[in-house]
């Protein structure tokens, strides 16, 4: 079996910041009362004229410029999110406008876990040699579909996209990974469609409608969080013969600094090998282990051969976790 390789990354995410002192002038919070809680002080979010698209394409772009390879060299790009443009897909239109022609493309949805998700699915393509250069990207837009009047969800998310090149390699650098899914816990955390029934004629009755925006038991998301994710990686880690104390790196789903420093804790894991850039820009969803991964990347603090431990989690409910080597 072929080797996987990450030779490449990139962020993108919009220009308008939104901090929590401005958030507090559109619901009754404070930026103590965020900070506090989330660790979250800022979050990017898109206007009207930025798409999924066009934060994915950007992200896209500086990944490919660093792997050093043309876009008409990529063989699949994977699009992980849950806010596409297009239900029917936006990976397309990336690939479109990356001129990535030779590239198949489709969208995967798993939530927060989408990044790790993607991953592990893109590494089957490189694998069984099918595929030998792959775009990964983790992209959303949850400031669509929050709503805005309620303080108890609004204040946590923003908008960005992160991607990864992804390709075939001697040397292997995915060194482990385990992925997970309890439906049982699904209403935990919801962006669900509402239908209006429509009798349409006779006994046919067809439901149009629309979703709803995010539903969260904040509690409860956050006792699944600390708990499975320390198992995880524990269980990545195993499959990857190595121990916590090989990590340089965790890099972490950023939902809540809270949720980052008890599995940091729980794995003994000192915080000078954490990253972490919630602060800035809030849960970004998909994005938010690519963007971290990237700016750790470019601010030459991730180094080659780092080995780097990472989990996603989220709605699903769905979590995961891959150890590779930059
Ligand atoms: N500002 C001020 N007060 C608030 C706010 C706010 N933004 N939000 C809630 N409150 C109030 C509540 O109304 C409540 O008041 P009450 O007691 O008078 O009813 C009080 O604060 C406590 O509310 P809780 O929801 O119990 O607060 P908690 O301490 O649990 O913190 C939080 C909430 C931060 C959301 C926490 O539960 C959490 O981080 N959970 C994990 C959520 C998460 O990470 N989700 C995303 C992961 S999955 C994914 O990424 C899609």
């Amino acid at each position: 079996n072929t080797g996987i390789a990450m030779i490449g990354s990139g962020s993108a995410t919009p220009p308008v910041s939104l901090d929590n002192q401005r958030l507090s002038q559109i619901v009754e919070t404070s930026d103590e009362w965020i900070a506090s809680r989330t660790g979250i002080r800022d979050r990017r979010v898109a206007d009207p004229q930025t798409s999924l698209c066009s934060l994915a394409t950007a992200a896209s772009k500086q990944a490919i410029a660093m792997a050093q390879i043309d876009p008409s060299e990529i063989d699949l790009i994977v699009l992980a999110t849950s806010t596409p443009d297009d239900l029917f897909g936006s990976a397309s239109q990336i690939q479109a406008q990356l001129g990535a022609t030779q590239a198949v493309a489709f969208d995967l949805t798993a939530a927060c876990s989408g990044f790790i998700f993607g991953l592990v699915t893109a590494a089957q393509f490189i694998r069984t040699g099918v595929y030998k250069t792959v775009l990964l990207i983790g992209g959303d837009i949850l400031s669509r579909w929050v709503d805005w009047s309620d303080r108890r969800t609004c204040v946590l998310f923003g908008d960005g996209a992160g991607a990864v090149v992804l390709q075939a390699s001697e040397c292997d650098r995915l060194l482990g990974f385990e992925l997970r899914s309890d439906g049982t816990q699904n209403g935990c955390l919801n962006l669900s469609f509402q239908a209006q029934p429509q009798p349409l004629i006779d006994q046919i009755t067809v439901s149009p409608g629309t979703y709803q925006p995010i539903t969260m038991n904040g509690k409860e998301v956050y006792r699944f969080a600390v708990k499975k994710v320390p198992e995880v990686i524990e269980k990545a880690l195993f499959r990857a013969d190595l121990t916590v104390d090989q990590i340089n790196w965790l890099i972490l789903h950023q939902a809540n600094q809270r949720i980052i420093d008890a599995v940091a804790q729980r794995l003994n894991i000192p915080s000078d090998r954490v990253i972490s850039n919630l602060a800035n820009y809030g849960n970004t969803s998909a994005a938010s282990i690519p963007i971290a991964l990237d700016e750790a990347v470019r601010a030459g603090k991730i180094k080659p051969g780092d080995v780097i431990a990472t989990s996603g989690f989220g709605a699903g409910l769905t979590w995961g976790a891959a150890i590779f080597q930059w």
